[in-house]
């Protein structure tokens, strides 16, 4: 491994955390530097702040290794590194769809007067394009080893609950960089990766920015493509879950990401289309991404449309036993940023619904965001007497519950699918009113 450059991780949530461990556990001397103490004094001792699936065994592996560190000193990340991947976050601005770009400024600032030798930076966060330009000024002006210090960007496509495959086993790699040098030390960085024969595709440090957005942005049309369409079926009683299945057959359409329901949330898609679209416009090319805006419209419609079905059904909320089921913005996560679920249960229970919410992981932060909610410790908790269930996280936990057994506790046999995660037929068979988006 004497020949593996030493890598640095400068942000250790989600994404720098995750990247940092695959890497130590691939072989590579790895350090990881975040400002915030007790979020480093938690990773050094073996814990994971977040929940993601198979990484708690693999920190446990890297610290036991002997490669993986953690600290908050940039100047022991410049003494240490010979390749620093910034991963700090890019959240939305308050009160604007612009992404706050203030901890990568701050990151670059903070590591670059420490980089006395030849060393590689690499931006990994999702920002808007024209920021790597910028930052290679920075590292410019601030490093002390001047010209010799570059920068490239290597935009990061993980998603939370395969965060370790993404990472470790990655479609594609996008290298965006300005020398030979640069995309060799890169090739260094990820030689195991590399091995596996993952493609790589080189290029400008704009395209590689740009790559990252057009890709959320994609994702994103997709899904509200087809809520769009559920829209449609609604209005004529046709069902989208056929709709979506014949399309889905189509392997130029293909089902991936082609899913009908409660829409899009997290802490990735929502803000990155808003930000991308607020980019194109200050660039004079706001027009060729304005569809943007009708995929946010389309996504925000899903969880209205989902109220007024719970409405629909009860003649009323306010007053009403609501079950709701799901919290987090998807399911194997514990994040609940810009939650379709929380969203949803908020709006029932500020029209006076007695909402009680049930989440297999994400009930701690629900309960520390949202105090006011009610919560309960199961999904049969949460139904006790309850005049409709409605999910709106498709959990495995919720898919097998056993309709004849559910129906045992609820008040009235009701329920609302916002995620067509159950088989209707099964419901109804066992008495239930069943109701879904899109479909009659
Ligand atoms: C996303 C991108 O997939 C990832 O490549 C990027 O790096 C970060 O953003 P993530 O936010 O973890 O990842 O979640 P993802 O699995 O993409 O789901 C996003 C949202 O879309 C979820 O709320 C999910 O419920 C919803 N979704 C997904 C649908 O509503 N329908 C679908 O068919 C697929």
């Amino acid at each position: 491994t004497t020949e593996l450059p030493r890598l640095t991780v400068i942000g250790t949530g989600y994404l720098g955390a995750t990247h940092a461990i695959c890497m130590a556990v691939l072989g590579f001397e790895v350090l990881g530097v975040d400002v915030d103490q007790a979020k480093i004094d938690k990773l050094a001792s073996g814990e994971v702040p977040f929940f993601e699936p198979g990484l708690p065994e693999l920190l446990t592996k890297a610290l036991e290794s002997g490669r993986l560190r953690f600290s908050t000193s940039f100047e022991e990340a410049g003494e240490f590194g010979d390749v620093h991947f910034v991963c700090v976050g890019t959240p939305q601005q308050a009160g604007s769809d612009a992404a706050d770009l203030s901890y990568v400024h701050a990151a670059f600032r903070s590591l670059a007067p420490h980089m006395h030798r030849r060393a590689l930076v690499v931006g990994k966060s999702t920002v808007p394009v024209g920021t790597a330009k910028q930052l290679a000024e920075t590292v410019r002006d601030l490093a002390p080893a001047g010209a010799e210090a570059e920068l490239a960007w290597n935009p990061e496509f993980l998603r939370e609950g395969f965060a370790v495959d993404d990472t470790m086993r990655p479609d594609r790699l996008v290298f965006g960089v300005e020398s030979e040098w640069a995309e060799e030390r890169l090739r260094a960085a990820y030689k195991p990766v590399l091995d596996l024969g993952t493609p790589v595709v080189r290029t400008d440090l704009a395209t590689a920015e740009l790559v990252k957005v057009a890709a959320n942005s994609f994702l994103a049309t997709k899904i509200s493509y087809i809520n769009a369409m559920a829209e449609v079926c609604e209005a004529v009683g046709a069902d989208i879950k056929d709709l979506a299945d014949s399309l889905a057959l189509d392997d130029r359409i293909g089902g991936k990401f082609l899913k009908p329901g409660l829409g899009f949330g997290g802490g990735c898609l929502p803000k990155d289309i808003r930000a991308f679209a607020h980019r194109a416009e200050e660039i004079g090319v706001g027009q060729a991404v304005s569809f943007l805006r009708e995929v946010d419209d389309i996504n925000r419609r899903r969880r209205a449309r989902t109220v007024d079905l719970v409405r629909e059904m009860l003649g009323g909320i306010s007053g009403k036993r609501i079950a709701a089921w799901g919290a987090a913005f998807k399911p194997n996560s514990d994040d609940i940023r810009d939650a379709p679920a929380l969203d949803v249960a908020r709006t029932m229970h500020g029209l006076g619904g007695h909402v009680r919410v049930f989440d297999p992981a994400a009930l701690d932060n629900a309960r520390r965001a949202f105090p006011d909610l009610r919560y309960g410790d199961s999904a049969f908790d949460v139904a006790r007497d309850a005049d409709v269930v409605v999910l709106l996280t498709e959990w495995s936990e919720f898919r097998e519950v056993d309709p004849e057994a559910l129906a045992e506790v609820v008040k009235h046999k009701r329920i609302v699918d916002g995620r067509h995660a159950l088989n209707a037929d099964q419901w109804r068979a066992a008495g239930w009113e069943y109701r879904a988006l899109g479909r009659s």
